[in-house]
């Protein structure tokens, strides 16, 4: 770093500090904040609290200081809700309110300022986006026409996997073979397009830049930056990288696969009679003038962050803990054998008359919370929430990993228990009818994408549960179920390695 930066670093430095001690003294105690730990001048409670602002840390803090509690991260300020009352007030009661997106110097990058509609402010560009699509994208129709195409995906992973030798004997990583799988599905639908196997170059590509964009995006590496504004010069290799992977996957979605399905639109008729896929949709929505090319290509962005890994994570956890459970494994094949019957694959009308299917995927999903504290939300204006003061452009987070897991609201939330979804949870369900349990969020930006979710999840841990034996690998009595992430996404560690002995019929 040049000593002139330094200098002007250090100059910057000393005049904020003089300028939000003034603020603070001019401030007093007009306003009511929500409690916190005390903040400095600056750094906020940034020195305190550190980079890692993941579910059970935050959880720590909400059992300190209660349901809503306010970091001041450097400039930035972060409230963060706890219980499912206040989760109420956000997300329904003040949906409007708290219904915009945070944006930060990275996300500005990936997303074109907000031209996507994930991470867009709640007004006008976001509900034109939302209505684009969903026709294309979030209807039982869609699930109906693509349904057929998810259970041929999960059939050839059966059958690459019997014929793998290494998975009956030593075991192998399933997510692997999953994740071509995920894409296959959620490709079908954007592009009428599928990779022929995990080393289709295309693929490999595609896979390499998402996984550097979501590895860009989650990093704790840029906070700093994000916190305090004038060490934002300091970022700018990071930036750097970050613009570099954003042009390379645009345009590889551009060159790929948008251009491909608009020259192919210009020679054949699309019609809707299932040839039309999600893109055309998308297409007529640009050709009659109501989005850009641009939007066009942060949809395919957003799909590509939003769908894949999500499920994926999903599906890695569930079969995780049925490795983990063998009693749980054995209970859901018996559903399947009596309910589906043995040796016919469980198709997705299935999935609806098998409620220990349902029970599992409904427990994996609040144990294992992909999205732990929802996508980051925000008040535009200043707002009230139980009394306290939220001063504008707060990021709202909901702890909605904390709702699901909170022993004062579950029996023994630790315990990987299906059963309780049948029993004292019988009524509660994925969609948001109970705020203690938010998986998908709820209200206005709460996850349309929950529609393809869930019956993929159940055909894939149905099917793989079907064909074979789930066991940890020789040796080793449980797979490591270590959580990483917990920021935005929530994961296991270290994919498992996973024994799947065929069952004969
Ligand atoms: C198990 C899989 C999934 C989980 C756990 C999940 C979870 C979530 C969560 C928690 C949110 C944020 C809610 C909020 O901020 O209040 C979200 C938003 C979103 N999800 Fe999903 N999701 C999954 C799969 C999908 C799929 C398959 C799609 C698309 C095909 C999708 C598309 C979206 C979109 C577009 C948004 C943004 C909505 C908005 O801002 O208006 N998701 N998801």
């Amino acid at each position: 770093m040049d000593l002139l930066l330094l200098e002007k670093t250090l100059l910057s430095l000393f005049i904020a500090i003089i300028l939000a001690i003034t603020i603070s003294k001019l401030r007093g105690k007009k306003i009511k904040l929500p409690p916190g730990p005390i903040p400095v001048p600056i750094f906020g409670n940034w020195l305190q609290v550190g980079d890692d602002l993941n579910h059970r840390n935050l959880t720590d803090y909400a059992r300190k200081f209660g349901e809503i509690f306010l970091l001041r991260m450097g400039q930035r300020n972060l409230v963060v809700v706890s219980s499912p009352d206040q989760a109420k007030e956000v997300l329904h009661t003040q949906g409007v309110e708290f219904g915009s997106r945070t944006r930060n110097v990275v996300f500005d990058i990936f997303t074109g300022k907000g031209q996507d509609m994930v991470f867009t402010v709640y007004g006008e560009h976001w509900r034109k986006m939302r209505r684009i699509m969903t026709v294309p994208f979030f209807t039982n129709k869609v699930v109906q026409q693509y349904r057929h195409g998810w259970e041929f995906e999960i059939s050839q992973v059966v059958e690459d996997v019997r014929n793998n030798k290494d998975a009956a004997t030593v075991g192998i990583v399933l997510r692997k073979r999953l994740q071509l799988m995920m894409y296959n599905n959620m490709y079908r639908i954007m592009f009428d397009r599928r990779f022929e196997s995990e080393e289709d170059p295309l693929f490999l590509k595609l896979k390499a830049l998402n996984g550097e964009r979501s590895r860009l995006a989650q990093s704790f590496e840029y906070n700093y930056g994000d916190f305090i504004p004038i060490l934002r010069p300091f970022l700018r290799g990071y930036l750097k990288i970050c613009k570099e992977v954003k042009e390379k996957r645009i345009q590889l979605f551009k060159d790929y696969f948008l251009d491909e399905r608009k020259k192919l639109a210009s020679t054949t008729a699309l019609d809707n009679n299932g040839l039309k896929c999600a893109i055309d949709h998308i297409i007529d929505a640009e050709k009659k003038g109501e989005i850009n090319e641009d939007n066009v290509l942060y949809i395919v962005e957003n799909i590509n962050v939003a769908a894949i890994e999500t499920t994926l994570w999903s599906i890695e956890w569930g079969i995780a803990e049925l490795v983990n459970h063998p009693e749980i494994q054995q209970k859901l094949r018996h559903e399947l054998d009596t309910m589906v019957g043995v040796n016919v694959p469980i198709t997705e009308p299935d999935t609806y008359k098998l409620p220990y299917l349902q029970a599992v995927v409904k427990e994996t999903l609040r144990l294992r919370m992909a999205i732990p504290l929802l996508v980051p939300h925000m008040n535009l204006h200043d707002a009230k929430l139980n009394g306290f003061d939220i001063p504008a452009e707060s990021k709202i987070l909901v702890n909605a990993w904390w709702l699901a897991n909170n022993p004062e609201n579950w029996k023994n939330p630790e315990e990987f228990r299906p059963e309780r979804f049948l029993e004292e949870e019988s009524k509660v369900e994925a969609n948001g009818n109970d705020f203690r349990y938010l998986p998908f969020g709820v209200g206005r930006r709460s996850c349309p994408g929950i529609i393809l979710a869930l019956p993929i999840l159940g055909i894939t841990i149905g099917r793989l549960v079907q064909n074979f034996e789930l066991l940890p690998p020789p040796g080793q009595g449980k797979v490591d179920m270590t959580e990483k992430g917990g920021q935005f996404s929530l994961f296991i560690r270290n994919h498992s390695t996973i024994v799947a002995k065929p069952r004969v019929f």
